[in-house]
């Protein structure tokens, strides 16, 4: 049995496809297992960025590597490998991938998930992901939770699909998620509150003055710090997702990497008939420079994405 219906799948893309779905089944079903496999929390390291590594992290990234390897994949690029690695010279894709997202909810039994970016391979190994998110060719994430679920897309449209533990595939549920256009819930780390900048602050306060504000009408909020998780929310239900620069040192551009986090969810969102920026500008408009660089991430639903950047003036 195949581990995914090939029908939606364009099929210069299916063995790259299968790959991640195969692998992410793996995943799976290890996290599934928790403490009565290996420790999958404990902290083994840190990355090139200085961010912790976890066993799960770790194993992740080796899976989804051999993986992509064994579908002939020419590039991945990864949250936890400094460089682009050259897995099959001559393939026609380049991955990149955020194996693990979520490390800090690995130990508590809430939904973590995969990331990933798909881009047609150039020669170079940094100038295949070093380009426009807009010239993506598919993205997706996996999201470990009570469901294993994968959300993709190709530019036409964002598919859901399920992992059935009867068969151990993935089936469609759903042909094209729609991002409702308004939205009643919204998402950011209040800790950071004293750090945010004025148009930040401004859209949180308009969201908890409710009712009695100029709003007009009650928002509830939500934090995961899982942010396939946040996404996968906000794809079903709307609502607005918001990881700013902010005034700590190290989040001048926010926390949330553009290559392998922020553009492919960007896609994915977009999509759907949400809206992403980084505040202001369309991320499926913007470059990367740098394989880790992090981008300020605004998405959801499009009417409140649009009032963000009108707060930014
Ligand atoms: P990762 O586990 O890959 O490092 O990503 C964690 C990310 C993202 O999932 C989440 O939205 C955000 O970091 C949470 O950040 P805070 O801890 O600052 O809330
Ligand atoms: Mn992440
Ligand atoms: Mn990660």
């Amino acid at each position: 049995m195949p581990v995914i219906d090939p029908a939606r799948i364009p099929s210069d893309l299916l063995p790259v496809v299968e790959a991640l779905c195969a692998t992410g089944a793996e995943v799976a079903r290890i996290i599934a297992r928790g403490p009565l496999g290996q420790a999958l929390g404990a902290g083994v390291g840190e990355n090139s960025d200085g961010d912790q590594q976890k066993a799960l992290d770790v194993l992740a990234d080796e899976k989804f590597e051999a993986g992509l390897r064994s579908a002939g994949v020419r590039f991945y690029a990864s949250e936890e490998q400094e460089e682009v690695l050259s897995l099959v010279p001559g393939g026609k894709y380049a991955v990149a991938a955020d194996p693990l997202d979520g490390s800090s909810n690995i130990d508590v039994n809430v939904t973590i998930g995969t990331i990933f970016s798909v881009f047609e391979a150039k020669e170079g190994a940094d100038e295949s992901f070093l380009r426009p998110a807009s010239e993506q060719v598919a993205a997706g994430y996996i999201a470990y939770g009570p469901q294993c679920l994968l959300a993709l897309t190709f530019g036409e449209g964002t598919q859901l699909y399920v992992l059935d533990p009867e068969t151990g595939a993935f089936a469609l549920a759903e042909e094209k998620m729609t991002l409702p256009e308004a939205a009643k819930e919204f998402s950011i780390n209040s800790s950071n509150r004293r750090h945010w900048t004025a148009p930040v602050l401004a859209y949180v306060e308009e969201n908890e003055a409710g009712a009695e504000g100029a709003k007009g009408k009650n928002m509830n909020f939500r934090w995961v710090g899982s942010l396939v998780a946040e996404t996968h929310r906000i794809l079903t239900r709307g609502g607005t997702f918001l990881y700013p620069s902010d005034a700590r040192a190290g989040y001048e551009t926010g926390r949330l990497r553009m290559v392998y986090e922020v553009a492919p969810m960007a896609f994915l969102v977009e999509q759907a008939g949400g809206l992403a920026t980084d505040g202001v500008t369309p991320i499926l408009s913007l470059t990367a420079e740098k394989l880790h660089e992090r981008r300020p991430f605004v998405f959801g639903s499009r009417q409140e994405v649009e009032r963000i950047a009108e707060l930014h003036g």
